[in-house]
This record gives structure tokens, C-alpha cells and sequence, in this order.
């Protein structure tokens, strides 16, 4: 369902008998047939429409996509209820109509086309933030050219529009408007979405546009990807799409200096982004955080680390009431795109922002500041928090990782539906115990159970073909999926040999948990007990959310996480081998991490 659809009672206070057009929309929405919704775009533009007479602008609507025109079918009562909806925004500052079209919009989608397309508009104060961060970064907005690539219904151009205009007051409108006109681009798949953008960008420009006599259509209906580039634009910014997707062997190889493995779209607005910015041009994007250490985009850190590394990092703190419904952890980043005589920024400035309630703008916390490894691939390890700028750092400086500790990380091996027929209830003959991510509790212990709907507790293995299934090793498991909401991402516990002594054929284990296996055959420098311990620490749990914002715990930033030299170990060893508690342990890991 759209979010947010009425007007804050400041602006247009509700008659109190009367239920408020934004609610009615909502009800009428809702009343829609599946068959109703999939014509959505027709009833947002009765919105528009009703909102632009309700401007009583003088002008012409803008002429809506191909796809619209002669589109109508809606009931009378919904098309009344969108006239009623459309005219009470009129009072609303033009950024809040587009971020609440743009969700009527987002929310009539289809839900796997909306998924697919990356279809999450951003919120104006999350919007303004990042034109301010592009302003930080000396963007003159009486010059620049600025482009969004992926402008939705205009969550960017209309704030960038508004300061364009600022920058040129005095200025003859007629001028004004042209050089507008010509400095400000946006590109957009959807057609709707890109004609509301045009529209939107028109009523923010309003006195503009009725003075210099010249219509505005900043944002073209196309595909991005496939757009021409030219390192034309002093910003380049917006929130691009993100999701996996499988690309065509052209596009691969086009963008292949910043592919690794599987391809997110927003890596590859991303690259595009640092080609269509000219030397010393900037790149302001939100996005998600996964690039930051992610083994998947560690050749798109490359290519930003060589020619557009970042000068501000904001992270979101909190994703509900700011992206409701969005897994990821949301990071607004300025670039500066390197030139042959522009110096790289030394560092970058990380911020922590919170939305301070709603409409209430945000907070912001400073957290420190980046410096970029030396190795261009490694991941960024970056304080999410003003409270972990020290640990950052400290992180920076250390050099040894989990392989010097003895150990490499596998996932669990038993994707469960996959080999459905081979589990079961009852141990039987050659079965194995099924170890299921459960048998890992939340305070990091191991007990062997199976609690779940569809879980069972025996495999049964293939006669030939499954050995590699098997474990027989003490190891350390580990949950692979945590979010940063809970109070510890990292979650692990020894599997004793105790436990593997009670089946020597072996175990296998599902494919929610992390196994941290020796490296070779003798005893790892570190027992697993110790390790276990480690992980299971507070040191290292703040240390691991420096690496990773998102949900899944991945192989490759275990590997990559620093950790104290093993030959440090000796207290944490004697007292994980006296059973000490827990605070005990937290203690001896800090120090072992310098932040005691
Ligand atoms: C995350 S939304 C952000 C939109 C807008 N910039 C905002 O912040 O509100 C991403 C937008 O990218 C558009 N999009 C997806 N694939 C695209 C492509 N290949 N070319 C251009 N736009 C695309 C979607 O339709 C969607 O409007």
C-alpha cells in the first residue's frame, strides 16, 4: 500500500466530520480489482491532473506518455475521490507531492515489477539532505550540470531545481529558465514516473516558467543502462535502482571493470555514474551499504577508490519510517570524481543521520573518518556510529585476519529442499544428524535440536555422492543471517567433539550457518572453544557492524574481518578454558581489540 498519504493536518486541516481525501484514496485503493490496479497509472493521473488545476497555473498540463493518453476507466467514485485527493495537495511544498504521488504511484505497482525496476522513491528530507551533502562537496548551482539517472517522480530534480533557481534570482527569468533548461537532466524507465518528474519540476519552477515564457521537460522516458554517456555532468545524483539481475553478455563485458561475481543494478548505476561525471565533478548517491564490503562488489570499489573516492558517508540509523519495507542499510554518499589535476580527497567524513520524527527533518552525528585501504578490492571498514570511530580505526591497523587464526569459512553445505526425500524424523540406518541453524542459540551455545515447521533431525545420505555433505571436524558455526536491529549480528558456538564423537559417520549442517572450518588437517593456533568465544564477544560484534550493514553474514567479510594477532590470545584462552562468564569474556575481547 502507498505510505503517507495525507497531508499533514498543519497544512490542510481535515473538517472534523468528514473522513480526509487521502484516506478515502487509501479506501478507494484498496476497493481496486487486481484487474483495476494493473490501469494504477490512469488514477494517478487524475491526481496530477486535478492537482495541477487546483494550482490554477495558467498552463497547459504537460502532455502525459503515450501510454496514458485516452486512458481513463476509472469508476466515477474512485476518479472522484482522485480529483478530491489531488486538490488537497495543492497546499503541500511541491517536494511532498512528488514523494506522495510517487508512493500512490510505487504502491499501485505491480509487486515483482515495482521489485524488479528498484521502484522506492525517496523521502524529501532524505532528498534535500544529499543536495546538501552535494552542495558541501562546492556544486555551484548556477553552472552545474546535474543529471539523475534514475529520477523517479523527482524526488532530486525538484529540490535541485529549487536551489538552480535560488542561485540565479536577479537573473531574467527568461534567462534563468534556459539555462535550467539546459543544466538539468533526468533519465527514467518508467514513463509515467518521468512525465510526473517533468511535471513536478514545472509547478516547483512555477513563477519561472509563467515569467520566462519557455516550458520545462528535464526528465526523459528511457533505460539508463543503455543510454549514451559522455562525461558531461558537475553532479550526478539520486538513488538508483537496486536488485540482482542477470545481465547480457554485452552489458556484462561494458561494465566489467566493476563486476564481480552476481551484478546489482545499482553498481552499475554506479560505474555509469562515474562516467557521466566530468574531473572533479561529483557523485551524490543513496543507496544500500552492501558495496561497502561485500566480495561481490569489491571490483566496484576498485573503480571508486581509482577514480571516485568518497568525501562524505551519512548511514541511515533507522530504516522503519524512513524506507519501510527496505531490507538494506541505507548509506547517502558523496564522490569526487578524480581528474588529471584534482587531488583525491584525503579521507572522508562519516555521519551517523536518524530521522528525528515525522516531517521533523534529521538528526545528524558525526562518526569520524574514512580513509581508504591501500589494497583497492579490500572492504571499507567504516563507524556506523559516532561511538565506534576509535574501534574503526584501530580496525584499520590490524593485520591479522581468520586464516591466520587457522580457519576458512564454508557455508552449510544441506540446501534442505533440495534433498527433501533424504530427511527425515527417525534416525534409521546410515542416518546422520541434520544440523539446523536453531542448534546455534541466541547466547551462543550448541544444542543439537530441530524446532522448526519442516525441520527434521536425521539425513540420510546417498550410498555415493553425498560424503562431501559430511562433516567429521570440530569446527565453529555461525549464523549467516542476522539484522542489525538485533542485539548481536554474530552468533556462533563450538560443535563439540563430544557431539561428533557420538556419530562418526559424521553430521551435516543446513545451509542457514556459517561453518568456520581448520585450515588444515592438524589443530588450528586457535581451539574453536576460543574462537567461538571471541565471535561471540561484544568486541567483536561492534567490530563486525563496521564491516557489514546488511542482513546476511557473508563468508567473504568474515575472512576479511580484522582480528588481534592469535599469539594475543593467552587470556582469553585461560578463561575460556576455566568457563568464565560471559562479561568476563566481553572484557578480555575488548582489550583484545584496544577499546577496554
Ligand atoms: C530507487 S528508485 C529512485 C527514484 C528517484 N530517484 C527517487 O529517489 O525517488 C529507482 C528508480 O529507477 C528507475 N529505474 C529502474 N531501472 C532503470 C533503468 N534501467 N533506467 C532508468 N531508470 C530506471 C525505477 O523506475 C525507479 O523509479
Amino acid at each position: 500500500m502507498p505510505r503517507r498519504l495525507n497531508p499533514p493536518a498543519a497544512t490542510k486541516p481535515a473538517p472534523t466530520d468528514a473522513p480526509e481525501p487521502g484516506a478515502l484514496l487509501l479506501a478507494a485503493v484498496a476497493s481496486l480489482s487486481a484487474q483495476q490496479r494493473r490501469h494504477g497509472a490512469a488514477l494517478v493521473q487524475q491526481v496530477v491532473r486535478s492537482w495541477w488545476q487546483a494550482l490554477d497555473t495558467g498552463l497547459d498540463l504537460a502532455l502525459p506518455p503515450a501510454a496514458l493518453r485516452g486512458q481513463s476507466g476509472l469508476e466515477t467514485d474512485v476518479a472522484a475521490v482522485a480529483r478530491a485527493y489531488g486538490e488537497s495537495l495543492a497546499p503541500l511544498p511541491v517536494a511532498q507531492v512528488a514523494d506522495r504521488i510517487g508512493a500512490l504511484r510505487a504502491g499501485l505497482m505491480p509487486g515483482e515489477e515495482r521489485a524488479r525496476h528498484g521502484v522506492y522513491y525517496t523521502p524529501p528530507a532524505l532528498a534535500a539532505r544529499l543536495v546538501d551533502l552535494a552542495e558541501q562537496g562546492r556544486v555551484d548551482w548556477a553552472t552545474a550540470r546535474v543529471l539523475d539517472p534514475a529520477a523517479g517522480c523527482g524526488a532530486f530534480l525538484v529540490p535541485v531545481a529549487l536551489r538552480m533557481a535560488k542561485a540565479l534570482k536577479g537573473t531574467e527569468p527568461a534567462l534563468a529558465l534556459r539555462s535550467i533548461a539546459n543544466r538539468l537532466r533526468g533519465l527514467e524507465l518508467d514513463p509515467v514516473a518521468a512525465w510526473i518528474s517533468g511535471v513536478m519540476v514545472e509547478a516547483a519552477l512555477l513563477p519561472l516558467v509563467r515569467a520566462g515564457g519557455q516550458r520545462l521537460s528535464p526528465c526523459r522516458a528511457g533505460d539508463a543502462l543503455s543510454a549514451p554517456v559522455a562525461s558531461d555532468y558537475d553532479l550526478v545524483i539520486g538513488n538508483p535502482p537496486y536488485g540482482r539481475l542477470t545481465l547480457a553478455p554485452e552489458i556484462r563485458a561494458r561494465f566489467a571493470r566493476s563486476l564481480y561475481g552476481h551484478a546489482n543494478l545499482y553498481a552499475l548505476f554506479m560505474d555509469l555514474a562515474v562516467r557521466w561525471a566530468v574531473p572533479g565533478g561529483l557523485v551524490a548517491f543513496l543507496t544500500p551499504s552492501s558495496f561497502l564490503a561485500g566480495d561481490y562488489f569489491k571490483h566496484l570499489r576498485r573503480t571508486l577508490s581509482d577514480l571516485a573516492p568518497p568525501l562524505t558517508l551519512d548511514f541511515v540509523d533507522e530504516r522503519k519510517g524512513v524506507f519501510d519495507n527496505v531490507l538494506q542499510e541505507t548509506v547517502l554518499a558523496t564522490y569526487r570524481r578524480t581528474g588529471p589535476r584534482k587531488k583525491r580527497p584525503e579521507r572522508a567524513l562519516v555521519n551517523m543521520i536518524r530521522a528525528a520524527g515525522e516531517g521533523a527533518g534529521l538528526t545528524i552525528l558525526g562518526s569520524g573518518y574514512f580513509t581508504l585501504p591501500d589494497e583497492p578490492t579490500a572492504p571499507w571498514i567504516l563507524p556506523r556510529h559516532a561511538s565506534e570511530t576509535g574501534l574503526a580505526a584501530r580496525l584499520r591497523t590490524l593485520d591479522s585476519r581468520l586464516a591466520d587464526w587457522g580457519y576458512r569459512v564454508a557455508t552449510g553445505p544441506l540446501v534442505w529442499n533440495r534433498y527433501k526425500p533424504q530427511i527425515a524424523d527417525k534416525a534409521g540406518r546410515g542416518a546422520v544428524p541434520l544440523v539446523w541453524a536453531e542448534s546455534v542459540t541466541p547466547d551462543g551455545r550448541f544444542a543439537y535440536r530441530c524446532e522448526k515447521t519442516n525441520h527434521k533431525p536425521w539425513f540420510h545420505p546417498a550410498a555415493k555422492g553425498d560424503e562431501w555433505l559430511l562433516t567429521r571436524r570440530p569446527c565453529v558455526l555461525l549464523q549467516r543471517t542476522t539484522a542489525k536491529e538485533q542485539a548481536r549480528r554474530l552468533i556462533a558456538a563450538e560443535m563439540p567433539l563430544s557431539f561428533l564423537a557420538r556419530h562418526p559417520r559424521g553430521v551435516t549442517v543446513e545451509n542457514h550457518l556459517n561453518m568456520l572450518l581448520p585450515l588444515d588437517d592438524g589443530p588450528p593456533p586457535v581451539p574453536p572453544a576460543v574462537l567461538a568465544a571471541f565471535l561471540n564477544s561484544r568486541a567483536a560484534d561492534r567490530a563486525f557492524r563496521c564491516i557489514s550493514g546488511s542482513v546476511a553474514v557473508s563468508a567473504y567479510e568474515l575472512e576479511a574481518m580484522p582480528l588481534p594477532n592469535p599469539a594475543a590470545l593467552k587470556e582469553l584462552t585461560a578463561l575460556v578454558v576455566a568457563g568464565a562468564a560471559r562479561d568476563r569474556l566481553d572484557q578480555a575481547a575488548d582489550r583484545l581489540y584496544g577499546i577496554a
